[in-house]
């Protein structure tokens, strides 16, 4: 990799950013004594149901003043998740929460609020274990070297600014370019991220017959990057350089599962052999391999599925825009961030 000469300038301004990002700790609190709240208002009605959090306020990639997501964990006999929801929002609304509204019909049905005491929305889903399962492996792996949380944090801004994390417009979500992330630094030579789902298991959950399998003792992987000294701005630098220029769009796979690039080609295979990849199958067919990057756990999941070939070429234009200011703007700790 062949990063300008002085691309280390920008190490002390992308931290500056970096460190106004993050929530403070009272925030933190707050989220906690929210949770809490519904906990008890829920437990009213449904003794045996769990509330988690999951997402970017429990996945430690979350913004100060982002929303938080919340999961409701029960078991349904015969009850229809809409009834659930709907009486939810009956019982969040006579307590005195505003803005209480169930989305019965969205891909993920939710109940929405927002909590007059702390100032904090949040949206409440049910049974949607394998995200807090995938909550706590964006977790592990921002434990093993702060790095990822700092590129991660640069990267969510970036796009959010340049309005590429839409996936109603055919942009990318959070959680996908935090795995494009992780993905980047599993790549890196040294490596500075282990795959660890290809390690000895420590933890495991069967979520709605999906099995995930990882090793979860963080704390013992400490040093794993230390061999790689790779600044923050030379990360920045080259996962823009990644994506604008060496990426193959058309052929490849983002696994962070195995730690490597998968090939559709492969895909195309496994697919013959198993039905789970049945929703790549019909991808290919349609010819809509336009960016792929599997779930960790839901393999058959393509977090690249909303990108259309209008998005695709914003999303390129993006990245190549972002490559270009790397290495040749004066101040790019201000062009890249310009609003759209
Ligand atoms: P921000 O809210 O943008 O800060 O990030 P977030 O990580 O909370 O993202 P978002 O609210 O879009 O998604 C919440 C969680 O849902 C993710 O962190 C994942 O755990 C889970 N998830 C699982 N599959 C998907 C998917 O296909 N799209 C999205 N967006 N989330 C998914
Ligand atoms: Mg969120």
């Amino acid at each position: 990799t062949t990063y300008p000469n002085d691309i280390n300038r920008l190490n002390a301004p992308f931290l500056t950013m970096f460190e106004s990002l993050i929530p403070p700790n009272e925030e933190k609190v707050k989220q906690k004594q929210l949770l809490t709240v519904l906990e008890k208002l829920v437990s009213k009605e449904y003794p045996e149901a769990r509330l988690f959090l999951y997402g970017s306020c429990a996945n430690s990639f979350g913004f100060s003043k982002s929303d938080i997501d919340v999961c409701l964990a029960m078991e349904l006999q015969n009850v229809d998740k809409s009834d659930i929801l709907l009486k939810l929002a009956d019982i969040f609304e006579s307590n005195n929460l505003q803005n209480v509204q169930a989305l019965t019909r969205a891909r993920v049905p939710i109940v929405k609020l927002m909590d007059p005491v702390t100032g904090i929305s949040c949206d409440i889903c049910i049974n949607n274990v394998l995200a807090v399962v995938n909550t706590k492996l964006l977790r592990d792996y921002a434990q093993i070297d702060v790095r990822l949380r700092q590129l991660v944090f640069i990267v969510k801004h970036w796009a959010k600014s340049r309005q590429v994390n839409e996936t109603y417009h055919g942009t990318l979500s959070s959680y996908a370019y935090v795995l494009m992330c992780i993905h980047f630094l599993q790549q890196r030579r040294p490596a500075i991220l282990p795959c660890l789902q290809g390690m000895e298991t420590t933890y495991f959950a069967n979520v709605d017959n999906v099995e995930c399998a990882y090793f979860d003792q963080v704390e013992k992987l400490h040093n794993y990057g230390s061999r790689n000294g790779e600044s923050i701005a030379q990360l920045v630098w080259a996962f823009f350089h990644y994506w604008a220029y060496c990426h193959d769009y058309a052929n490849d796979v983002i696994s962070v599962r195995t730690g490597r690039t998968l090939s559709t080609t492969m895909i195309k295979y496994l697919v013959r052999c198993s039905k789970r990849a049945k929703d790549w199958t019909r991808r290919v067919g349609n010819d809509r391999h336009l960016i792929c990057i599997e779930d960790p756990f839901e393999v058959s999941h393509d977090l690249g599925r909303v990108v259309d070939k209008f998005s695709i070429r914003v999303l390129r234009e993006e990245f190549e825009r972002a490559a270009q200011i790397m290495h040749y703007d004066s101040n790019p700790c201000v062009t890249l961030f310009e609003p759209y």
